[in-house]
């Protein structure tokens, strides 16, 4: 395998030195690559307000490094907007985009004093009963969507998600009956996307949608930047589409009264590369067509494989001489389901060796479960050469709560 790109801040000698102070599975991330990515995007979008999609990865030390690089979160539930809170991040860089929301999650997001992205009639509807008078912001479907898989694309005729062009009318006439302004229109077509012509396009709907909205203060267009997994995929040209981007964000300020906030969602973009799984090979399977490698780590730390047949690039540690065989890197959850990496050609390992699956930094911890009681990985994180616990590693207790094994039938 070519150099991965994790090699220059978790090469082979330091994945066995965390792995044997810290203990496997092991999720390590690097704060130089996440300021690198934080600063990416600065450069590409000047003027524009950048709020990292926490769902992406919450862990509270990143979100405090998010925050000291200027940036601000999208939030989709109460306990992000207070952990946002927790983390230092000022009301005003929180924007909410949560869906189906409850009316408790609803009241959560008011008294946070939160600005909300509702995308239905109903959301609308309720939450202008409860407070009439507030500052509201549309979540629109203009039917332009994209996404690494169909799980993800979140727009279009099919998807749950945003109000369609048809529903302003009365979305608006809601909003009057209740003293409500819609400040703010919001959109967001997916996740992993390459093209930046799909932006474009999605963009112009959406300008042109925002004109009917005289009370428009802020105009958001989500996230979704990709970033390469694969060794054949090249990087999106985030310059290049920044500079299309905010020229014409620029060339719709120009034609308005009351100046607009322009907001980016980006979440992959900012994590996904900083952080990898460090995974230790505990048994080794030969079949007649396959060679599984079994590790500690699996569908309950990255589910990504399992749930869209996403590739993430893997190297073994060290990397052993010998012909390299058609390799399938499986966990120990009781489902077939249950691969990091499938038919991958990887010279026979050992036990006891590591695997380090890369660009696990976005989506990963976040999406872990204690599936089949096991715990979730510990989080690390390095910088200037320093390795700091982020994230202590789970015990039986954390997860089997004493109150809950003494719960009466
Ligand atoms: N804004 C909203 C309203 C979103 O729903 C999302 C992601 C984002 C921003 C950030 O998108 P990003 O920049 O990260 O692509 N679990 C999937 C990704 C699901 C994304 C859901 N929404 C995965 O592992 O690929």
């Amino acid at each position: 395998m070519n150099t991965p790109p994790w090699h220059s801040w978790l090469g082979p000698r330091r994945a066995r030195r965390l792995s044997e102070r810290f203990g496997t599975p092991l999720y390590v991330y690097s704060a130089p690559v996440l300021r690198n990515r934080c600063r990416a995007l600065l450069r590409a979008f000047p003027g524009v307000g950048l709020r990292y999609a926490m769902k992406a990865n919450s862990n509270p030390s990143l979100l405090r490094m998010v925050r000291s690089m200027g940036l601000g979160v999208d939030t989709v539930s109460p306990w992000e907007v207070q952990l946002a809170l927790e983390c230092g991040f000022r009301k005003a860089d929180l924007i909410y985009s949560g869906n189906n929301p409850s009316d408790d999650d609803l009241r959560a997001v008011h008294r946070a004093g939160v600005l909300i992205n509702l995308d239905s009639l109903s959301s609308l509807h309720r939450y202008g009963r409860m407070f009439r008078g507030s500052r509201v912001s549309l979540r629109v479907n203009l039917e332009v969507g994209g996404g690494h898989h169909p799980h993800v694309i979140t727009s279009g005729p099919d998807s749950k998600f945003g109000l369609a062009p048809e529903d302003l009318p009365e979305a608006k006439s809601i909003a009057a009956r209740h003293g409500m302004r819609i400040v703010g229109l919001h959109q967001h077509i997916g996740s992993g996307i390459f093209d930046p012509q799909l932006f474009l396009d999605a963009l112009d709907p959406l300008l042109a949608f925002s004109e009917a909205l005289p009370d428009l203060e802020v105009l958001d267009a989500g996230g979704g930047f990709g970033v390469p997994y694969r060794p054949e995929e090249s990087p999106l040209d985030l310059a290049g589409l920044g500079s299309r981007v905010t020229t014409r964000f620029r060339a719709m300020q120009k034609g308005r009264k009351k100046p607009l906030q322009f907001l980016l969602e980006p979440g992959r973009y900012v994590v996904a590369e900083a952080g990898a799984l460090l995974t230790q090979v505990t048994t080794l399977k030969r079949t007649r067509d396959r060679v599984f490698i079994g590790v500690d780590s699996g569908m309950h730390h990255l589910i990504r494989p399992a749930l869209y047949q996403s590739y993430h690039p893997v190297s073994m540690v060290p990397e052993r001489d010998g012909a390299a065989l058609r390799s399938f890197i499986v966990g120990p959850i009781c489902e077939s389901g249950d691969v990091l990496a499938e038919e991958r050609m990887i010279p026979m390992p050992e036990e006891g060796d590591l695997a380090i699956v890369g660009n696990a930094g976005a989506y990963g911890f976040a999406m872990a479960s204690h599936y089949n009681l096991r715990a979730r990985p510990a989080e690390v994180l390095i910088d200037n050469g320093k390795v700091t616990v982020i994230r202590a590693r789970e015990n039986y207790r954390d997860v089997i709560r004493r109150r809950d094994l003494r719960a009466k039938r």
